[in-house]
This record gives C-alpha cells, sequence and structure tokens, in this order.
C-alpha cells in the first residue's frame, strides 16, 4: 500500500458520517492502512479541526459496530483528520486545500498520492475536477484517483457531458465510479462462484438454465428523499445501475486471465449483447409500478403519492421490473427477469438461476412435488448461497422432494461495501468500479424506457405496499411459464 492523502469533499454530508468514516476506520483497525496517510475533510461549514475530528467521533459511534469510547486505536485514527471551510464552486477556496494537502504530505511523509472523494450532489462533479486542474491540487509526483458516487448522468446525452468534462482532469484509468452494489460481498462471489467452481461453470449456459431472475425489494418508502426520488424513479435510482452491474456480474462469461480489465471487458461484452428495446415493445417487456398505501410488518404505510414532497398527481416509478435477452452463443434463448421496487413486502437483494427440468417428464409420479433445481444466491440482508435439489425421502416411499444445501457467509464479520470498494482505490484495483463503457451502455439500453416513462406510453400499475408488486410484473413471467422466485 502507498501513502496517500484522502481529499474528501462533502465531508459533513450524510455519506461521509454513515459510510466512509466507519470504512475508513474499520481498515484502520484491521493495520490494512499500512502506509502514512492523511485525511482531508471539505465542507462549506466553517470548522476547526478539532470540530470535526469530534463530528467523526460521533459518526463511528453512530454507525460503526467496532466503536468503543477511550480507545488509543480511535485517538491515533481521530488525530489524521484535518478540515478545510470550502465553496467548491470558487477556485481561490483551492489555494488553502493545497496548502494544507501540501503540508500534511510533508508531516507525514506521504509520496504525493492523491484520492479525491466526491461525496457532493453530481451538479457539483463537473466544477469540482475543473477546480482540482485550475489549482493545481491535482498535479504532484504521486498518483491521483478520482471518486465519484451515482447518479451518473439522468440519461445518455447528460451521462456523456459529464463524463467528457471529468475526463478533461482524469483518465478514465484514474476515475474509480462507485456502485455500492458491486461492494456487496456476495455480487463480488457472483464472478467467484462461477470462475471457481468448473462444475457451476459447466452449466452456465441456455442448455442448462433456463431462467435467471435478479430482485431487489426494499421494504422503506421514499423516505426522505422526495425531491431526488422524483426525478430519478427505480429506472434510475436502482435499475440502470445495481440492478444492470448484478446482470453483468452473473452473466458475464469467464475470461482467460483474471484482471480488472478483462473483467471489465467481459462485463461489457454483456451489455453490448442486450437485445435493445424501441418504442414498441418496451409495453412488452417492462412493468412499471408505484406503490399504494398498505401494510409492512404489521404498519400500516401511506401510498407513495401521500408522501411528503410528492405530488399528488405523480406517475414516478417506485417499481421496475423487466426481461432481457443476451443475444449471444451462451445465453441466446435465456430469459433474464429483473425487478426492483420500494415498500415491497420483505428487504432481500437476491440472484435466482432457475435450471431446466428434465425431471418432470421423467418422473410421472413426482410431477406435483418436484422443483427444478435452483441456485439461488442471496446478497443482502443474508449472504448465502443455496442450491434446491430433489431427493427421494423414504420416510414418503420415495417420493421425490425438494432440500435445500446452503452455506451462509458469517454476515458481520465481512467487511462493508465502502469498506472494500475504499480499499480497492487505495491499491489501485478497479475491478468492481463501473468503467465509463458499462455506465454509457447502461444508459443507452436503458433510454428508451427512460423515454416511454416520460411520455406516459406504459402503464403505472399501482401495487399495495408490503406485496411483491404489481400483477403484472407476475404475469410478465407467467407468459413465458416461470414464476418469481
Ligand atoms: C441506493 C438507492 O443506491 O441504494 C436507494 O439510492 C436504495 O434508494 C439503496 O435504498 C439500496 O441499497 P442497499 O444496499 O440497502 O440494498
Amino acid at each position: 500500500m502507498d501513502s496517500f492523502s484522502f481529499v474528501l469533499f462533502g465531508a459533513t454530508g450524510d455519506l461521509a458520517k454513515r459510510k466512509i468514516f466507519p470504512a475508513l476506520y474499520n481498515l484502520f483497525l484491521d493495520n490494512r492502512l499500512t502506509a502514512p496517510f492523511s485525511v482531508i475533510g471539505l465542507g462549506r461549514r466553517n470548522w476547526t479541526d478539532e470540530v470535526f475530528q469530534f463530528h467523526v467521533k460521533n459518526s463511528l459511534n453512530h454507525f460503526s459496530r467496532r466503536f468503543k469510547e477511550h480507545d488509543a486505536m480511535l485517538d491515533d485514527f481521530l488525530q489524521i483528520f484535518r478540515y478545510c471551510a470550502l465553496d467548491v464552486t470558487n477556485s481561490e477556496g483551492y489555494k488553502a486545500v493545497h496548502e494544507l494537502i501540501l503540508s500534511r504530505e510533508k508531516e507525514l511523509g506521504i509520496l504525493g498520492n492523491r484520492v479525491f472523494y466526491l461525496s457532493v450532489s453530481p451538479e457539483f462533479f463537473g466544477i469540482i475536477t475543473s477546480n482540482i486542474e485550475k489549482s493545481g491540487i491535482g498535479v504532484s509526483k504521486g498518483w491521483k484517483r478520482l471518486v465519484i458516487e451515482k447518479p451518473f448522468g439522468r440519461d445518455i446525452t447528460s451521462a456523456r457531458e459529464l463524463n467528457k468534462k471529468l475526463g478533461q482532469v482524469f483518465e478514465e484509468e484514474e476515475i474509480y465510479r462507485i456502485d455500492h452494489y458491486l461492494g456487496k460481498q456476495m455480487v463480488q462471489n457472483l464472478e467467484a462462484l462461477k470462475l471457481a467452481n468448473p462444475m457451476l461453470q459447466s452449466l452456465w449456459d441456455n442448455k442448462n438454465i433456463s431462467n435467471i431472475q435478479i430482485t431487489a425489494s426494499e421494504t422503506v418508502g421514499v423516505e426522505e428523499r422526495a425531491a431526488y426520488y422524483e426525478q430519478a424513479g427505480a429506472i434510475r435510482d436502482m435499475f440502470q445501475n445495481h440492478m444492470l452491474q448484478m446482470l453483468m456480474m452473473v452473466a458475464m462469461q469467464s475470461p482467460e486471465h483474471i484482471n480488472p480489465e478483462n473483467i471489465r471487458k467481459k462485463k461489457s461484452d454483456i451489455m453490448k449483447h442486450l437485445r435493445p428495446l424501441n418504442k414498441k415493445n418496451t409495453a412488452f417487456h417492462v412493468v412499471r409500478g408505484q406503490y399504494g398505501s398498505g401494510e409492512i410488518n404489521g404498519e400500516q404505510v401511506a401510498a407513495y403519492i401521500e408522501e411528503p414532497g410528492v405530488e399528488s398527481s405523480s406517475r414516478n416509478d417506485t417499481f421496475v421490473a423487466a426481461r432481457l435477452w443476451i443475444d449471444d452463443y451462451c445465453w441466446c434463448g435465456v430469459p433474464f427477469y429483473i425487478r426492483t421496487g420500494k415498500r415491497m413486502k420483505e428487504k432481500s437483494t437476491r440472484v435466482v438461476i432457475e435450471f431446466k427440468s428434465p425431471i418432470r417428464d421423467l418422473y410421472e409420479d413426482n410431477k406435483k412435488t418436484a422443483v427444478p433445481n435452483l441456485l439461488i444466491i442471496e446478497i443482502s440482508p443474508n449472504e448465502s448461497v443455496s442450491l434446491q435439489l430433489n431427493l427421494k425421502n423414504p420416510a414418503k416411499y420415495g417420493k421425490t422432494e425438494p432440500v435445500i444445501l446452503q452455506f451462509s457467509a458469517p454476515g458481520k464479520e465481512a467487511p462493508e461495501a465502502y469498506e472494500s470498494l475504499i480499499f480497492d482505490t487505495l491499491r489501485g484495483d478497479p475491478t468492481f468500479f463501473s468503467h465509463w463503457e458499462e455506465v454509457e451502455l447502461s444508459w443507452n439500453w436503458v433510454q428508451p424506457i427512460l423515454e416511454a416513462f416520460k411520455d406516459n406510453t406504459l402503464p403505472l400499475h399501482s401495487y399495495p405496499a408490503g406485496s411483491m408488486g404489481p400483477e403484472a410484473a407476475q404475469q410478465l413471467l407467467a407468459g413465458d411459464g416461470f414464476i418469481w422466485w
């Protein structure tokens, strides 16, 4: 690990508090930050270093499972943090930031490697990178890396514009676009599951798999984010990024050698082979939904249009389901079903691989009891892999019945998504970050859906909060002879 300065824009914000500080702290406690480093927090507020350190401590207290008051490691950690007030749009202000970076580099023996983490609203991405260039803080003897969060644009045009701006200051290899789903252990495991298990690898194609389902259901509603969510909807908030990233991870072919370039290339190949939608067929392959009122875990919750900040006439999507086809030699003929929504029955992100079912034909008697073989990868909140098989039960006169073999990952001990993503940034491994090509291809594929939603050419199905989405999403599969697992 190289020494580095971690320059955090938006250091007083929510993401820093909930995710970034706890992630850095865990890495520190685990002795994974082995070289000297400095953290420089930037925000609008006029804070001193002490106030900032107190804020970091407070956030660890609330959001780090490993926080212990009066811990020597904690004090050492907090000492690393410095603060500088900055209006990101004012290039003059960057001088003070530059001086602070340099003085900390000198003091700690840091060799000029710099991470610029933009934990701010995307409207500031362009101006910040341009000021990074103007002020010279991006120039040093070491490497520089830019970390940005989604949303990366709001459609294909704005995403390209944004990328062009960033590209004027940072090379593609220097840009780490976070999709926190790629930091989830079980999403990362999708690669190993195939590549490290020849048995599964040999079954990973259209000869053996009948369909693949990817679900990300949430019980929460729009929370306090109506202003953002009204502009985004489930399609931009979850589908274009997290869901399509999971699709790429599940469907990508094995590279000859495992390295970031090959993996990202194989992922892009999937997007290139996704059958495009058009105005006419979008309604046939996509279901749009919005939650009505209902009950979740015994609690009555309001409809989307009754949420604070949401117009009563809003036709925003809080649920999207789609059937996708990958027209390559491996997946031709296998439907991929994706669904995501808010205010659903359960919080669950999972991938289900349904294998073809010759057993139904072989065992005449067992037609009713035999189920297809399923490989179920639970991504969160549970992390597990299970395989559903059919076995004869001697106690039931040899009738076959489903049994489940399950491996559960040791939950709480595993690093959180942000921990591994920040660690990968520091060591320069971009494997689990979205490459521009993936982002561009994703927006391109989603574009006809955005237009259909905007033009209202697709029905908006209501679903009761606490359900698994609108009936139309069940029909999407039923028409093909499948059910959601
Ligand atoms: C975020 C979305 O990217 O992911 C949120 O903006 C969503 O709307 C969240 O709730 C879900 O993430 P997770 O890790 O809880 O599944």
